[in-house]
């Protein structure tokens, strides 16, 4: 007894057991979770289990949360400070210098510096190609983006400046500005300016400027071009996109692998990313939340949810389902509630009306076949009842009445009672009391055996005749008709009117 419930128990608690010990390590609950106005969700985070450690280099996801010269508090990844990190696109923003490259006044000379290195392939970022431009800034002014070696790639564009009355706010194709598409998958790069292409000459600005940037966020104003506002506006940084992944595997390679697998929530799904090897943690559709937290994917409430216009058509209908809602009309309405409207159903009285008087006919037909079922049941009683108060004579003790005096003997007097009593039983209406038919032949057997005997054997011939007659096969009649005496039975007969 105790043996199966401990099994039971063992096996309740085991898929339980085996997902918290092969889930990938959760980070401490106390962990800081904003620095700044800047939220840092997990696998980010500030100090050690808090944050999903990669091992050697580990520059990913490790930030600190510094004063900076303003007094406030901003998050850093390394030497970049954090913007933002979006688990939902597996992104984070950093700000990225820009580049520049001017003309010195006093040296009549170029700056010595024309090439940047900007490395991040330690960690495991990569360059948003879809989030991020080259964008150059000048007249006459050409720059690129390589691979480190200088074999994998190179992209650039070149902006001049024919002349200024022709740059535009908002414009970057090329007249004071041009921007150029960055190659998918790198996580390193360097930016260089073409020396053949500078400005010396110093017509219009001292400075060429270069920068990868996120290309949403930036916008040209022509001023970048005549004075130094470029880096006197964003303080010499612009915002950069960076893909991340949690995992160098793919998807199919990660999940293989229960250890360490970063998709721990319910409804979460793992995402191949696109840039780079790698993958990241997504919640399921109608889901929101952080996958790499164990139950850190919640149900969106579509209906009531702010974010989200009312999805359905007809208000009042919208019912939350885990991982989205349905639009369902209201009681005795029928309609399309999400795209449509919801009406009035249309009255079934003739349908209803049709039912009714079937179920009504149905029943009368029932209640008047029991009504007669029962009235003929109780005819067939009161028939039975008069027929035993008229013949019921037996049921009195007024045997010697009715027989014959040839009959009556002395010795033989007890038998017929005994006789006309087992008949009387026989007769009994409720088969309960009936004597079975094997009670009967026994009870004829005793009889037989006492008129046999000698103080017995002076009884008529019509005893004789009659003990004879009662056997069990004249007694079958009266046994199997089911209640109804047949009037024919010699037996009954035999003792009803001897004569
Ligand atoms: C942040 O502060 C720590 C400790 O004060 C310091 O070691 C680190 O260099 C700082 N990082 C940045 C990016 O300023
Ligand atoms: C120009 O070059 C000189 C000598 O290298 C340097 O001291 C000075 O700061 C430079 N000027 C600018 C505006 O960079
Ligand atoms: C340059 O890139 C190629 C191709 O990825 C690589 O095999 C080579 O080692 C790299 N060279 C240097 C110096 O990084
Ligand atoms: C572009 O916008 C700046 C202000 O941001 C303004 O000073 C400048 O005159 C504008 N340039 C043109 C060509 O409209
Ligand atoms: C600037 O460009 C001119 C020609 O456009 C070239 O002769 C000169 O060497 C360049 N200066 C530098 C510093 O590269
Ligand atoms: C599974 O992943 C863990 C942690 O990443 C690692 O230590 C272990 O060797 C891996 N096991 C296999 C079979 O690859
Ligand atoms: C995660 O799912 C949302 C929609 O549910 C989608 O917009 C987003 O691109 C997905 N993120 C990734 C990294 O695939």
């Amino acid at each position: 007894m105790l043996l199966p419930l401990m099994a039971v128990l063992i096996a309740s608690a085991w898929p339980a057991a085996a997902s918290t010990t092969t889930a990938a390590a959760q980070p401490a609950a106390a962990c800081q979770r904003r620095c700044g106005d800047v939220d840092i969700p997990y696998p980010f985070g500030i100090g050690r289990g808090c944050y999903l450690y990669t091992g050697e280099g580990d520059v990913t996801f490790g930030l600190t949360c510094n004063r900076t010269a303003d007094g406030s508090y901003r998050p850093f990844c390394w030497e970049y400070e954090v913007l933002d990190v979006s688990l939902r696109r597996g992104q984070a923003r950093v700000r990225n210098d820009i580049n520049r490259w001017c003309y010195n006044a006093t040296t009549r000379s170029m700056d010595a510096e024309s090439t940047w290195w900007w490395d991040v392939s330690d960690s495991w970022f990569h360059v948003s190609d879809e989030g991020n431009r080259l964008v150059v800034v000048g007249c006459n002014s050409l720059a690129y983006v390589t691979s480190v070696n200088e074999t994998e790639y190179m992209t650039g564009c070149m902006a001049t400046c024919p002349s200024v009355g022709r740059l535009e706010n908002g414009s970057c194709s090329g007249m004071g500005c041009c921007e150029a598409a960055i190659p998918r998958g790198i996580n390193s790069y360097v930016v260089g300016f073409e020396e053949k292409f500078n400005t010396t000459s110093g017509a219009v600005g001292r400075c060429s400027y270069a920068v990868v940037v996120e290309a949403a966020s930036f916008e040209f104003r022509t001023t970048y071009v005549t004075t130094g506002d470029f880096v006197e506006s964003t303080g010499g940084k612009v915002p950069l996109v960076l893909d991340w992944v949690v995992g160098k595997k793919t998807c199919r390679e990660a999940r293989r692998n229960a250890t360490g697998y970063m998709c721990v929530s319910r409804d979460s799904e793992c995402v191949d990313s696109r840039n780079g090897p790698g993958y990241l943690c997504n919640c399921s559709a109608g889901f929101e939340g952080n996958p790499y937290l164990l139950d850190g994917c919640q149900d969106i409430n579509e209906c009531e949810d702010s974010r989200f216009k009312y999805p359905c058509s007809v208000p009042g209908t919208c019912i939350n389902t885990p991982g989205g809602f349905r639009c369902s009309c209201p009681d005795k309405t029928t309609g399309n509630a999400y795209f449509g409207t919801c009406e009035a159903k249309k009255s079934q009285l003739g349908v209803h009306i049709a039912i009714g008087v079937s179920i009504g006919i149905a029943l009368l037909v029932i209640i008047m076949s029991s009504a007669y079922m029962i009235q003929q049941k109780r005819r067939l009683a009161t028939v039975k009842r008069r027929y035993f108060n008229q013949h019921g004579a037996l049921s009195e003790n007024r045997l010697e009445g009715i027989l014959d005096s040839q009959i009556q003997s002395e010795q033989s007097i007890e038998l017929i009672e005994q006789m006309a009593d087992l008949a009387k039983q026989c007769l009994d209406m409720s088969s309960e009391k009936r004597p079975s038919m094997r009670q009967v032949a026994e009870e004829l057997d005793r009889l037989r055996k006492l008129a046999e005997h000698p103080w017995g054997r002076h009884e008529s011939e019509e005893l004789e005749k009659l003990l004879v007659r009662g056997s069990p096969s004249t007694f079958s009649e009266i046994e199997l008709s089911n209640g109804y005496v047949s009037l024919t039975d010699s037996a009954y007969l035999g003792i009803q009117s001897p004569r």
